[in-house]
């Protein structure tokens, strides 16, 4: 059967089946990964492809889209959008979606799981269990989130969900962004290492990208101090990850727990090798109820951009703004 529009789209890495089967109905899909010359594809259909659909991760760099003259709409998946280059696109025209709101729950349970973990050693215990070690004697004694401050950096959506968690768990929360925010209520610090100062518990939730790159650098883990906890569930660029491991390994900080890392899915050895860390392969949104939401998501930004309605979810940058 013939798709439902007459457009070339372009997808670049696989994505979801159910995702990959409705923009098989709606549009001629190009599947990049699938050609044994992705080159030669690409050249083949530049000069028709109207749309892309974004892989969490894809990188949609301003070199592939000068090669798409036609192009107007970039579908990402994900809520974060660095790996797109959505300046480029919004100032030649082309409209940029993400995923946000529908896993802003999802990645703010993470956070919270991730901070628990990585404060109460769960992980750590569980292995314990697991080899017998119960057997012998308790697992020792771990610090608490009793008595402790949270620090947001990056009071969006998902930092404000974070936030409302920890409000329930009885740990006052701060915040840093770029500017304090008229209609919140938390106290607000001028820069990251004021935030560390002030708190014990410094979660990461500002966007990837240039602008944020090493934002949490040796200053900030120092401020954080002897018994501070870093959570990172942003992106890995934005902490200093060779400066992490050795304010975990001297002592600077208390311990981390991570769920994104800069060169994914690598992981350092050198993380891997410390103890005072929990490590989880990005997983924030990664269950089928959110992960679905996305992919739906995905489809009616481009189907909405087909149709020509104004789509449910443009990035800021983008020229076309929501209906
Ligand atoms: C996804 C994410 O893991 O939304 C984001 O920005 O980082 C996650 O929800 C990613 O987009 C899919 O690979």
């Amino acid at each position: 059967m013939a798709p439902r529009f007459d457009i070339d789209l372009l997808m670049p890495a696989p994505m979801m089946p159910f995702i990959m089967e409705r923009l098989d109905q709606a549009f001629h899909v190009h599947k990049l990964w699938l050609a044994a010359d992705a080159d030669a594809l690409l050249a083949e259909v530049a000069p028709s492809v109207r749309a892309i659909a974004a892989a969490g991760g894809a990188a949609i760099t301003a070199d592939l889209m000068r090669r798409l003259p036609r192009l107007e709409c970039v579908s990402g998946f994900g809520v974060g959008y660095d790996s797109i280059d959505a300046q480029w696109a919004g100032t030649h025209g082309i409209t940029v979606t993400n995923t946000p709101d529908v896993l802003t729950e999802e990645v703010a349970d993470t956070a919270l799981a991730l901070t628990l973990m990585a404060v109460r050693r769960l992980p750590q215990a569980e292995r314990y269990l697991r080899a017998g070690h119960w057997l012998e004697k308790p697992f020792p004694l771990t610090p608490s989130l009793r008595g402790r401050t949270a620090g947001v950096l990056g009071l969006g959506r998902i930092g404000k969900a974070i936030a409302r968690r920890f409000a329930a768990c009885g740990v006052p929360v701060h915040y840093h962004g770029r500017h304090r925010q008229a209609d919140v209520d938390l106290p607000y610090h001028a820069t990251p290492v004021d935030l560390a100062r002030a708190v014990d518990v410094l979660v990461v939730v500002t966007p990837g990208g240039s602008e944020t790159r090493n934002l949490v650098d040796a200053a900030v883990l120092k401020a954080l101090g002897p018994d501070g906890i870093l959570v990172n569930i942003a992106r890995g660029t934005v902490v200093d990850e060779q400066a992490l491991v050795a304010a975990l390994r001297d002592g600077t900080i208390l311990g981390a727990g991570l769920d994104v890392f800069a060169q994914e899915p690598a992981v350092p050895q050198a993380l891997l090798d410390l103890d005072n860390v929990v490590l989880l392969p990005h997983v924030g949104s990664a269950t089928t109820h959110t992960r679905q939401a996305m992919g739906q998501l995905v489809v009616d930004n481009l189907v909405a951009w087909a149709e020509g309605r104004p789509v449910p979810t443009p990035v800021p940058e983008t020229p076309i703004k929501a209906g």
